[in-house]
């Protein structure tokens, strides 16, 4: 089946132009002149479109325990969701048990993904509890497929590691073509302020974001980028929320060093103040790091385009409002700490980005697609629009207005903490490998279609 994409305007992390794009079976077959005529079984016109590479979503969690709880969407409605969104590959995290190893940690992902997606996906392996024999899994995990390894410096007696466990990870897995990455907060501090706040009973959702102040991310990022230098390894920090991490990672990056950070949506379009909705609404934004004062995202948004941040992600963690946030009602270190934005993180970039001057069409291509595909070992074959290249395209109408709302969405969740956000930019089409999987912001796409992607070790692109 020969599918041709014709009169659209090809936008990649480098360039853009005028071009019909001939698809076979799952690959991009040629990019030829617009009006060329090419044998295809369908025509899609593409006029006043732009068509850029599949946006890939490096931080989710789809089905995973945490807090005492499940996350709301599951691999089915989480990569429907993401397929709405434009989004044709998600890398989840596979997230070790205590005394596990890494391979069954993976092996249970697996089976929680197996035939429920609709784009398709990967792991990081998650590591929790450092021992000789998980480090002598790193290397081989490497090699199939598995190149990146998370660590948490928070959620003391939970997934905290400590530094030595961060550093021997580090030094392994970094010289061994993996990338480590981690969550930078300063989970000693953040246990002690928390048990202060809740014995003098403040215990709403406000206090969760003043147990985690700004400095006690920064503290961690710089941590992190000295055990990287220590360990002579890149290093990745996820979900950077704070201006001071900010400068921390500009001036490592300044000095040489290969450090790379990812902000996500909610960083960049909330803040602070939403924690004080009344009725324990507030509790829709509980997440970690936590939303910031206002003015800070104005340092985010320059961190995109000066080239600092290299990717914005979603860190889509969706828990119901109803049921699951309300767990947290009187001790806001009940509340499951997560947001859903796995279908609105292109839109939303797209608009509040480009569509505001804030960034080009191409940093845009690079943040949400290309970068992500480099750093992630799944680069060339996705991440851009070329010959071979997956077909995971998107037509994107830079001009269609959006609303984002609870009631319109294919995330399984009961809210959305960009509710009433309006815009301009909407993916039309999105195409998996070939595949049509969502139209007008609508999944009309299969469960199973998409596929396990191993990914090649880290190197610098
Ligand atoms: O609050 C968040 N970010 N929840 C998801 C887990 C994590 O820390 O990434
Ligand atoms: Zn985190
Ligand atoms: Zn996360």
């Amino acid at each position: 089946m020969r599918l041709l994409i014709k009169n659209g305007t090809v936008v990649t992390a480098a360039d853009q132009y005028r071009a019909d794009i001939l698809i076979d079976k799952e690959v991009v077959a040629a990019i030829l002149r617009p009006g060329s005529t090419a044998g295809a079984d369908e025509v899609v016109d593409a006029a006043g479109k732009l068509i850029f590479p599949g946006a890939i979503d490096v931080h989710t969690h789809f089905d995973m325990p945490f807090g005492g709880t499940v996350t709301a969407d599951d691999f089915r409605s989480g990569t429907r969701a993401a397929a709405a969104g434009g989004t044709t590959c998600i890398i989840d995290y596979a997230i070790q048990a205590r005394g596990g190893s890494l391979q069954a940690a993976l092996d249970a992902w697996h089976e929680r993904a197996a035939g429920k997606c609709a784009v398709d996906y990967g792991f990081h392996t998650a590591v929790t509890d450092l021992n000789e024999a998980v480090l002598a899994e790193m290397p081989s995990l490497i090699e199939k497929g598995y190149p990146s390894f998370k660590l948490f410096m928070a959620y003391k007696g939970a997934l905290q590691v400590d530094d030595a466990t961060l550093f021997r990870v580090l030094r392994l897995a970094g010289t061994s073509g993996g990338l480590v990455m981690v969550h930078a907060e300063n989970g000693d501090v953040i246990d002690v302020l928390t048990r202060e706040m809740i014995a003098r009973g403040a215990v709403e959702p406000l206090y969760h974001a003043l147990s985690r102040p700004p400095l006690a991310e920064a503290e961690a990022v710089n941590r992190f980028i000295a055990l990287a230098r220590l360990a002579g390894v890149p290093g990745y920090v996820v979900h950077l929320s704070d201006a001071g991490a900010l400068s921390l990672v500009a001036e490592a990056r300044a000095a040489g060093a290969p450090i790379f950070a990812e902000t996500c949506p909610q960083y960049l379009f909330l803040s602070m103040d939403r924690y004080e909705e009344p009725d324990f609404q507030g509790a829709k934004y509980v997440m970690s790091p936590p939303l910031r004062e206002k003015g800070n995202e104005v340092h985010l948004w320059r961190g995109l385009a000066a080239g600092t941040l290299q990717t914005v992600a979603s860190d889509h963690c969706s828990f119901n409002w109803r049921g699951q946030k309300e767990l947290g009602r009187g001790d806001f270190t009940k509340i499951p700490n997560g947001a859903p934005g796995v279908e609105t993180r292109v839109k939303l970039l797209y608009a509040g980005g480009v569509g505001e001057g804030r960034i080009s069409l191409q940093k845009f291509v690079d943040l949400v697609s290309t970068a992500p595909a480099r750093l992630f070992g799944l680069f060339p074959r996705k991440g851009t629009v070329s010959v071979g290249s997956d077909a995971d395209l998107v037509v994107f109408d830079p001009e269609a207005e959006f609303t984002i709302t609870r009631a319109g969405q294919a995330q399984n969740v009961d809210y959305n903490p960009f509710e009433g956000f309006t815009g301009r930019g909407v993916p039309e089409k999105v195409f998996c490998r070939g595949k049509l999987v969502a139209e007008q912001g609508r999944f009309t796409g299969e469960d199973g279609h998409g596929r396990f992607q191993p990914r090649t070790p880290f190197r610098l692109l």
